[in-house]
């Protein structure tokens, strides 16, 4: 049989370690749903409701203890939170999943690690404490500038 080396020959990489991975983290839910969204995210149900947040957590954490077996090892060079909205979660449960992700993985020294926010989701205090579980940037959707528009969105 031919073997994947063979068949590359010389023009396969030489990889001294395995590669850094990315994790993504998805958070599914949003205030409202955006009639133009496609993506896998939930309105919070009923006012004042609130998102299972400690449920999600450790079932996410679950997750990563789960597919430990496929990457054992590999060093993270990247996290995103996306969503949905995940500046709709509080900064104890980001602090959470970061905390298990530096357990279960070595996570680079330098790695961005960056949240998705809607503006007005987010308070100066909760900004802060995001920071201080760890998130170092910030993906801000930004559909339009026009009042008008964002209300006909
Ligand atoms: C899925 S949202 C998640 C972050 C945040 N909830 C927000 O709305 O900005 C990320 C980006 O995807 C964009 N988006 C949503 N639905 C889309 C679609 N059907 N096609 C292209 N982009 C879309 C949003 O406008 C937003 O900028
Ligand atoms: S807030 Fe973002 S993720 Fe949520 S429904 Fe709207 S576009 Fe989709």
């Amino acid at each position: 049989m031919t073997s994947p080396a063979s068949i590359l020959g010389s023009q396969s990489p030489k990889l001294k370690s395995l590669p850094p991975l990315s994790l993504y983290v998805h958070i599914p839910w949003c205030l409202k749903k955006c009639p133009y969204c496609d993506f896998n995210s939930h309105a919070i149900r009923g006012e004042g409701s609130q998102a299972p947040e400690e449920e999600y957590v450790a079932a996410l954490i679950r997750d990563l203890e789960f597919a430990l077996q496929d990457v054992w090892g590999r060093r993270l060079s990247s996290v995103f939170f996306g969503g949905g909205t995940p500046s709709l979660f509080s900064a104890k449960a980001i602090d959470t999943i970061l905390t298990a992700v530096r357990t279960l993985l070595p996570l680079e020294h330098f790695a961005e690690v960056t949240l998705e926010a809607n503006p007005g989701t987010f308070e100066t205090q909760k900004f802060a404490d995001f920071r201080a579980a760890g998130i170092n940037r910030l993906s801000i959707g930004i559909q339009s500038f026009n009042a008008q528009h964002l209300k006909a969105l």
